[in-house]
């Protein structure tokens, strides 16, 4: 059973990880325009991971007995600067999902919500992985260089990273 207060966060979270599945889809929509195929696998991986979090969360509401409501979806930005400007982006847009899960976290804490304290558990963990990952890449592209050899090793590196559906998590 969800607080009404509570379903409203957990649809605004929702639409939140659905903007994010915009996003990365828009990047790797750039990345296959500017001819760096990995970088566009990349993120059309995070894509369908950012998808798989909308669900866990409709899937959630549904299950607590609340109600899915589905807002407008912000449109993206489609022109970057280059493969750093796109990974900057990506870092800062997790860091404020991170605090978006936190503040959600306290929530849940506030209103004594053991079940979505629970659920949420995921979220925080995922968060510390999706952050490391965008900060590695970054300190790549530093060291490589975002232009020339560099960055094409780096693509060629991105173009082996592969979606696991949830369900084959073990999560
Ligand atoms: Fe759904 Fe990238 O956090």
């Amino acid at each position: 059973m969800l607080s009404k207060k509570m379903e409203e966060a957990l649809n605004e979270q929702l639409n939140k990880e659905l903007y994010s599945a915009y996003l990365y889809l828009s990047m790797s929509a750039h990345s296959t325009n500017i001819g760096l195929p990995g970088f566009a696998n990349w993120f059309m991986v995070q894509y369908k991971e950012e998808m798989d979090h909308a669900m866990r969360i409709y899937n959630y509401i549904n299950e607590q007995g609340g109600k899915v409501k589905l807002k407008v979806i912000e449109e993206p930005p489609s022109e970057f600067k280059d493969a750093m400007d796109m990974f900057q982006k990506t870092l800062k847009h997790e860091q404020f999902i991170t605090k978006s899960i936190h503040d959600l976290m306290e929530l849940a804490i506030e209103e004594k919500d053991h079940a979505t304290q629970i659920f949420l558990q995921w979220f925080v963990t995922e968060q510390i992985e999706e952050e490391g990952n965008d900060n590695e890449i970054i300190a790549k592209l530093k060291l490589a260089g975002d232009r020339g050899n560099g960055l094409f090793m780096i693509d060629k590196e991105l173009a082996t990273r592969v979606y696991i559906p949830p369900a084959e998590e073990g999560a």
